[in-house]
C-alpha cells in the first residue's frame, strides 16, 4: 500500500524521467545511423481527414526514400482497433480493401460510416530497426438531415401546434426558421424547440410556406426544408343546422339537417343507433334503401316512412381534425290497421260481444258506430251497451239482444295520421215470426174458380223450414190437421225467400176452412192462420139514409152487410123512378164504394115522388134488392149555400190581393144567377161587396187589400127563388215586406195590370148584366140566344125538360155515359140509364125521414 501510494506520487517525475530518457535514446539511434535515419513510412493524404459520412476514402501508404524501399517490408494497416485490416473484395462497397507492393499498401473505405472513424496506422518492418509506423487520422461528420419534416403540415386550429422539423447531423446543427424572407425567433405566438416551430394557437393566417433551415458552423454545411402549412379546423354543427326531433305519419318522407364546417369538408355519415348501422347501408324487407344522405348539404332523408324507421339518428360529421356528432329522434306516426274483426252470432235476449283490436302509434281512438246510425254507441245508455276500452282494444257488450240489435257494428279507429274502420256482424237469431204476413183470409168459389194464393212470410234466423197444414173438417175421420205435402197433386207449394206459397183450385167444400203455416228453427216455432172462405154474392144492403135532399138531388148513406168472410162489395147501384112507374123504366146510377158512405143522386125533378131501390156488387156478382125507398122532391128553393175550401188559404204572393174559393152550391132547382161576396177588416163595419158570376169554378180574386190584415168574408149564393145562407170564413194577406223584397217593380207592375183586370171584368159584369136585363124582359141577348140553341139539343137526348135544365146549369161536372141493365137483377128492359158520375156536396141534416 505504502509503495503503490508512493509509486502514484512518484509517477510524474517517472514519467519525465523515461521520457527523458526515451529522447535520448532516440536522438542517438538517429545520430547513430544517419543513413536509415530518412527510411520513413508516408500515407497521402497528408494530415488528419474530414469526411462526410458515406463517402468513400483512399488513403496510400509508402516507404521513403524510394531507395529505402528493398529494406523495408510487410507493410499493413491497422484500424482504429488496433486490428490488421483484411483486405476484401473491392466490389464490397462498405469493404476496406487494399492494394499494393512491399513499397506502398493503400486503404480504401468505401461508404464511411460514424464507426469508422479514428486513428488508422500503417506500419512496415525495417529489419534491424524499429518498425516503421505512420497514423493518420479520419474523422467523419454527419451531414445535415430532415429527418422529421414533412414537406406538407396541417395543424389544427384553435389550439397549440408544431411544425414539425427534425434534424439530424453530426456536429449537431443549429435549425432557424424563415418565413415570408423573415427569420422567425422565439417569442409571441412562436417557440422554436428541438424538433419543430411551435405555434401557441393556430389560426387561419398560419397557413402558408415555411422555411426550416439547418446550419453546421465547423462544416459550413447548410441545408433547408420548406414546409407548406395548410391549417385544418374541427368540424362543428352549425348551430341551425342541428338534427331536430322529427314526427312523421307513415308513409311520408321525413328529413333531419346535419349543416357542418370545418376544413377541410367534413364527410358525413348518419347512424341509426337502434341497430347502429350506417343509414346509407340500410336496406327494408324489398331490398330497398330508403334512407339517403345529401353529399353537399349533409342532410338525410327517409322515404316513404315505415314504423321500424322510428329511432335515434346520428349525425357524425369527421375531417381529419376532428369528428363531431349529434343526435335527434324520428318519430313514426303509424296509421290505424285493423287485425281481423270477428262477427258474432247470438239468439234473441242472450247478450254477446263484438271487439276489435288495432295496431297504430300514438293508440287510436276507437268507437262503434251502429249501421245506419251517425253517432257513435254512447257509453251510458242504460246497461243496454257496455263498452270496454283498452289500449288499442274495444269490446262492445250488447244486452238484451232484440233483433234490431242485428246488423254491421263499424268500429272506428282514429289517430292523428288518420281513420281506418271494419265492421262487424252482429246477427240475432229469433223465432220465426210472421208478422210481417199480410194475409189472414182468402175467398173463392167452387164454380169455376181462379187459383187461390195463400202465402205467408216466415221470418227467422237462422231461416225457418215452413210446412202448410190444413184443419180437417170432421176430426173423427183423422187426425185434426191435415199436412199439406208437395205430392198432392192439386197444390203446388213453392218458397221464395221468407215466402212461402201453397197455390190450388178448390175441388170441393172439404178444401175450404182453416190452413196453417207453420215455420220453425232451431229457437222456436210459429204458426199462421189463414181460412179461406166460400165466398158468395153481397148479402142485401143493411140501411140507406137520406142524408140530404135539394130540389133536384138526394144524397144517401148507404151501409152495407158486414161479411167479412164475403169478397170485397165493389159497387153500389140505385135503380129509380118516379112515383106511379115501374122498374121497368127505371134509370140506374151505379157507384163505386165510397169511404165516407155518401152517394148523390141527382138530375131529378122537383116536388116529383121517387122510389129508389139499392144493390150491392162484388166480383160474383149482385145483391138482393133492398125494400123500396119513396121520396117527394122538394119544390124548387133558394140555393144552398156555397161550401167551405179548406185550403182556401192560399196566398197568391201578392200582399194586396188574395184569392177566394169556395165550392159552388146545389141550385137548388134553380140556377143560380151569382154570388155576392161580402168582405171587411176584422174590426171594421162596413163591408165591401163584390158580386162573382156563376161558374168561375168557386174562385174570385179580391184586390186593393191592405198588406197583414185579416179579413172576414160573406159569400152568398143567389138564384130566381132566394139566397143562400153565407158561407163566412176569414183569412189574412200575406205581410208587405215579405212581397216588396221579392220584387218592387213587379209588384207596382202586378197592382196596375191587377186594376187593369178588374176594369175589363167590371166591364164584362155590366155588359152580362146587360144582356141578362135583355134575356129575362125581352128574350133578346146572347144569354137568350145560347138558351135557345141548347134546349134545342138537348131535346134531341131526352125528353124530360128538367134534365135538360140540369144540364145547362152544371154541364161542367157531368158526365153521360150509356150501360146496359143485366136482365137477371131488372125483368124488364128499360130505354134510357143514365149514369152520373160522383158529386161531393155538403152535408146537411136531413129533411125527412126515408119514406118506410
Ligand atoms: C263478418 O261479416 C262480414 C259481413 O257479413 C264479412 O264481410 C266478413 O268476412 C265476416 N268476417 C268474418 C271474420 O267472418
Ligand atoms: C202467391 O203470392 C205470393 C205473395 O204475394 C207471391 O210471392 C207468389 O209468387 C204467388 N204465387 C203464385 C203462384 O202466384
Ligand atoms: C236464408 O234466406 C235468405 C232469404 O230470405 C237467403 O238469401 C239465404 O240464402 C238463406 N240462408 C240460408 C242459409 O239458406
Ligand atoms: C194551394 O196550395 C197548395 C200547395 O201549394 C196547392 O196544391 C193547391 O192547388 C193550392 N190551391 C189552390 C186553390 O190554388
Ligand atoms: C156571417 O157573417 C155575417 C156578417 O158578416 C153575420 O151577420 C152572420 O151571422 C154570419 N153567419 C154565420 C153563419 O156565421
Amino acid at each position: 500500500m505504502v509503495d503503490r501510494q508512493y509509486l502514484s506520487k512518484m509517477s510524474p517525475v517517472f514519467s519525465l524521467l523515461v521520457g527523458t530518457y526515451a529522447s535520448l535514446l532516440f536522438v542517438f539511434s538517429t545520430v547513430a545511423q544517419a543513413t536509415d535515419t530518412d527510411v520513413h513510412l508516408m500515407v497521402t493524404p497528408r494530415g488528419s481527414i474530414n469526411r462526410a459520412a458515406g463517402e468513400n476514402i483512399f488513403l496510400k501508404c509508402s516507404v521513403e526514400p524510394e531507395a529505402a524501399r528493398g529494406a523495408v517490408g510487410n507493410i499493413r494497416w491497422y484500424d482504429p482497433k488496433n486490428d490488421i485490416v483484411m483486405p476484401s473484395a473491392p466490389t464490397n462497397s462498405r469493404a476496406f480493401s487494399q492494394a499494393g507492393s512491399d513499397q506502398s499498401l493503400s486503404l480504401y473505405i468505401m461508404n464511411l460510416k460514424k464507426d469508422d472513424a479514428g486513428e488508422y496506422r500503417c506500419q512496415a518492418d525495417f529489419p534491424g530497426h524499429d518498425p516503421l509506423i505512420k497514423t493518420t487520422n479520419i474523422d467523419i461528420y454527419e451531414d445535415v438531415k430532415f429527418v422529421n419534416a414533412p414537406a406538407s403540415q396541417t395543424p389544427i386550429a384553435g389550439g397549440p401546434g408544431k411544425i414539425l422539423c427534425e434534424v439530424t447531423g453530426n456536429p449537431a446543427p443549429q435549425v432557424d426558421w424563415i418565413r415570408d424572407n423573415q427569420p422567425i425567433s422565439t417569442g409571441g405566438r412562436y417557440k422554436i424547440e428541438q424538433d419543430g416551430l411551435v405555434i401557441d394557437n393556430v389560426m387561419e393566417e398560419d397557413e402558408g410556406d415555411y422555411i426550416c433551415r439547418a446550419s453546421v458552423d465547423s462544416t459550413g454545411g447548410l441545408r433547408s426544408q420548406t414546409i407548406n402549412v395548410v391549417v385544418h379546423t374541427k368540424p362543428e354543427i352549425e348551430h341551425g343546422g342541428r338534427p331536430t326531433d322529427t314526427r312523421r305519419v307513415e308513409g311520408d318522407v321525413a328529413s333531419m339537417s346535419c349543416v357542418v364546417t370545418g376544413r377541410p369538408a367534413p364527410t358525413i355519415t348518419w347512424v341509426f343507433l337502434p341497430t347502429g348501422e350506417d343509414v346509407t347501408k340500410m336496406v327494408d324487407e324489398q331490398k330497398r334503401n330508403r334512407h339517403s344522405v345529401d353529399p353537399v348539404t349533409g342532410a338525410l332523408t327517409v322515404n316513404d316512412l315505415m314504423k321500424r324507421d322510428q329511432g335515434d339518428y346520428k349525425c357524425m360529421a369527421t375531417n381529419p381534425a376532428g369528428t363531431v356528432d349529434a343526435t335527434a329522434q324520428l318519430f313514426v306516426v303509424e296509421k290505424p290497421r285493423f287485425d281481423i274483426v270477428s262477427n258474432t252470432t247470438e239468439a234473441f235476449g242472450r247478450s254477446t260481444s263484438i271487439t276489435c283490436t288495432v295496431r297504430g302509434d300514438p293508440a287510436p281512438e276507437l268507437q262503434y258506430i251502429k249501421e245506419g246510425s251517425d253517432s257513435p254507441i254512447p257509453e251510458d245508455n242504460n246497461g243496454k251497451y257496455i263498452i270496454t276500452k283498452r289500449e288499442r282494444e274495444l269490446t262492445l257488450t250488447i244486452n238484451q239482444l232484440t233483433r234490431e240489435d242485428d246488423g254491421l257494428y263499424t268500429c272506428i279507429a282514429t289517430n292523428e295520421a288518420g281513420t281506418a274502420e271494419k265492421a262487424s256482424h252482429v246477427t240475432v237469431k229469433f223465432k220465426p215470426t210472421f208478422e210481417h204476413t199480410p194475409m189472414h183470409q182468402a175467398k173463392t168459389w167452387l164454380e169455376n174458380p181462379l187459383p187461390v194464393n195463400l202465402s205467408c212470410i216466415a221470418e227467422a234466423i237462422p231461416n225457418a223450414t215452413v210446412r202448410w197444414e190444413k184443419k180437417q173438417q170432421n176430426t173423427l175421420t183423422g187426425a185434426p190437421f191435415l199436412m199439406i205435402t208437395p205430392e198432392m197433386s192439386h197444390i203446388s207449394m213453392s218458397q221464395e225467400g221468407a215466402v212461402s206459397s201453397i197455390v190450388f183450385r178448390p175441388r170441393g167444400l172439404e178444401d175450404f176452412g182453416e190452413y196453417e203455416c207453420i215455420a220453425a228453427n232451431e229457437i222456436g216455432e210459429a204458426r199462421h192462420r189463414i181460412n179461406l172462405y166460400l165466398a158468395r154474392v153481397p148479402a142485401p144492403i143493411q140501411s140507406v139514409e137520406f142524408a140530404s135532399v135539394t130540389a133536384t138531388t138526394i144524397q144517401f148513406r148507404i151501409q152495407g152487410a158486414d161479411e167479412p168472410d164475403n169478397l170485397e162489395t165493389q159497387q153500389y147501384e140505385v135503380y129509380y123512378h118516379e112515383a106511379g112507374g115501374d122498374m121497368s123504366n127505371a134509370m140506374q146510377r151505379v157507384w163505386p164504394v165510397n169511404p165516407n158512405g155518401l152517394y148523390v143522386v141527382s138530375d131529378l125533378k122537383p116536388a116529383h115522388r121517387y122510389v129508389f131501390r139499392f144493390h150491392a156488387t162484388n166480383a160474383l156478382g149482385i145483391s138482393p134488392a133492398t125494400r123500396d125507398f119513396e121520396r117527394t122532391m122538394p119544390d124548387i128553393g133558394p140555393p144552398r149555400p156555397p161550401g167551405l175550401v179548406h185550403d182556401a188559404l192560399n196566398n197568391t204572393g201578392d200582399a194586396n190581393s188574395y184569392v177566394l174559393l169556395w165550392q159552388e152550391p146545389d141550385d137548388n132547382g134553380s140556377p143560380i144567377i151569382d154570388y155576392q161576396i161580402s168582405y171587411r177588416k176584422e174590426g171594421e163595419n162596413q163591408p165591401k161587396m163584390v158580386v162573382a158570376p156563376p161558374r168561375t169554378g168557386g174562385q174570385w180574386s179580391l184586390t186593393g187589400l191592405d198588406a197583414g190584415t185579416r179579413y172576414a168574408v160573406e159569400i152568398i149564393a143567389r138564384n130566381a127563388k132566394g139566397i143562400s145562407a153565407p158561407l163566412n170564413f176569414t183569412f189574412l194577406t200575406a205581410s208587405a215586406h215579405s212581397i216588396t223584397r221579392v220584387n218592387n217593380d213587379s209588384g207596382s207592375f202586378l197592382s196596375t195590370s191587377v186594376i187593369a183586370g178588374i176594369c175589363v171584368g167590371v166591364l164584362l159584369l155590366l155588359l152580362l148584366l146587360i144582356d141578362l136585363c135583355c134575356f129575362f124582359t125581352a128574350k133578346r141577348g146572347i144569354t137568350a140566344a145560347l138558351c135557345r140553341k141548347c134546349c134545342g139539343e138537348s131535346k134531341k137526348l131526352s125528353e124530360t125538360e128538367d134534365l135538360e135544365k140540369m144540364r145547362t146549369t152544371d154541364e161542367a161536372d157531368l158526365n153521360f155515359e150509356k150501360q146496359p141493365l143485366t136482365t137477371k137483377q131488372v125483368t124488364e128492359t128499360t130505354t134510357i140509364q143514365t149514369v152520373y158520375r160522383d158529386q161531393a156536396y155538403p152535408e146537411l141534416e136531413p129533411e125527412d125521414k126515408p119514406s118506410p
